[in-house]
């Protein structure tokens, strides 16, 4: 007698997809990602590779997919700390008409380290003087070896083609960077990087998103919606919504929904607004109010107690965290209703059709 055995089922360890595999080793990957970085004596964050980076004039990100969106959340995060910084598309980005000198750090956010248009970006800004620095998964890879410097985020092999452990990890990575960089830290905010492990494991243990993909994979599009450092996540959800079921999805800041994509909400497009109980919490209810009263199912990913079941359908939970640090819980949600919805249309989860995991053309 033979056992049947697919080698491709070999590292998936019990899980349908490796997609659904790597959501789960997000609490293992972030701890990862934090070993030996947060001080507790002086409370402080220390990268080993970067001790001797000097504190640069301006920075800028250089990424495509879902290391653009982990750019645009670093890029938030080191303006509020004081230093000028923008995330640029790879693809985008242009060294002839910004002024980009050796006063720059210009930081390509790379997986794979092997995107074309990445690589192209650090080779410009290189050429006219800059710093560089690539914020890496794989060791070895050509942006670890082109850069001044790299960090990786130590997420480990990701083989399913949407990024998804590699996203949690890019962010802590590039959190803990801003810390580093522009020397503000606090003992609340070491606390909370630690914190975040644990919390993503109750997430994933309670979470009720296959119950709500369930309910709405008949939808005929999904829209997320989020203010300040939730904006780059809702674009994320769309994104992972995108790749894996194939079905239309769109991520907005949620002030520009009145500005034209309000337009498509009707009662067949559930809206997931992204809502943390800090200074945009008024607008964003303003914002549910204008979906719900055209009908749209709402389903509310928040750390709110107050006043979010009666305007939401459904409420996905997230633990408390730092107010910078709530997309990395967040996302995991949208991971799941994004796996769930792609789960039941029986899509081609780790390998959707038309994607690469490492696009090598520009
Ligand atoms: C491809 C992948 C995406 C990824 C993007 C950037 O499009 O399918 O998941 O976000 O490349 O990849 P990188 O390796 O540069 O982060």
């Amino acid at each position: 007698e033979t056992i049947s055995w697919d080698p491709e089922d070999a590292g998936k360890s019990g899980y349908d997809h490796y997609m659904l595999k790597e959501i789960y080793e997000q609490p293992h990957a972030i701890r990862e990602c934090l070993r030996g970085r947060p001080q507790t004596i002086d409370e402080s964050i220390t990268i080993d590779e970067l001790e001797d980076l000097p504190r640069p004039e301006r920075i800028h990100f250089v990424a495509c997919g879902t290391s653009y969106h982990a750019s645009m959340y670093a890029s938030r995060l080191f303006r509020e700390r004081g230093i000028p910084a923008t995330a640029f598309f790879a693809s985008e980005y242009d060294v002839d008409a910004i002024p980009v000198d050796e006063e720059t750090l210009v930081v390509g956010v790379t997986q794979s380290g092997e995107t074309a248009d990445t690589l192209a970006a650090l080779r410009d800004a290189k050429k006219v003087g800059a710093g560089t620095l690539a914020v890496t998964n794989v060791v070895g890879s050509s942006a670890a070896r082109e850069t001044d410097r790299v960090m990786y985020i130590r997420a480990g092999p990701e083989i399913g083609v949407a990024a998804t452990k590699t996203f949690a990890s890019q962010q802590a990575a590039l959190a803990m960077l801003s810390s580093a960089i522009t020397g503000s830290c606090s003992r609340e905010f070491v606390d909370a990087l630690r914190a975040l492990s644990d919390q993503m494991q109750s997430i994933l243990d309670d979470s009720s998103a296959k119950e709500i993909a369930e309910e709405y994979v008949d939808s005929d599009a999904y829209f997320f919606i989020g203010r300040g450092y939730n904006a780059p996540v809702a674009l994320e959800g769309a994104l992972k919504m995108k790749e894996i079921s194939y079905k239309h999805a769109e991520g907005f800041p949620a002030g520009e929904l009145k500005h034209g994509p309000l337009a498509l909400v009707t009662e067949r497009t559930p809206v997931f607004p992204l809502l943390t109980s800090d200074a945009n919490y008024e607008k964003m209810i303003g914002n549910i109010k204008e979906v719900e009263s055209r009908g749209a199912p709402v389903i509310a990913v928040t750390d709110a107690e107050e006043r979010v079941e009666p305007l939401a359908d459904h409420v996905l939970r997230i633990p408390k965290t730092d107010r910078r640090l709530t997309p990395i819980l967040m996302n995991v949600q949208l991971q799941l209703v994004s796996y769930w919805v792609a789960n039941r249309l029986d899509r081609s989860i780790d390998k959707p059709r038309n994607l690469a995991k490492s696009v090598t053309v520009e």
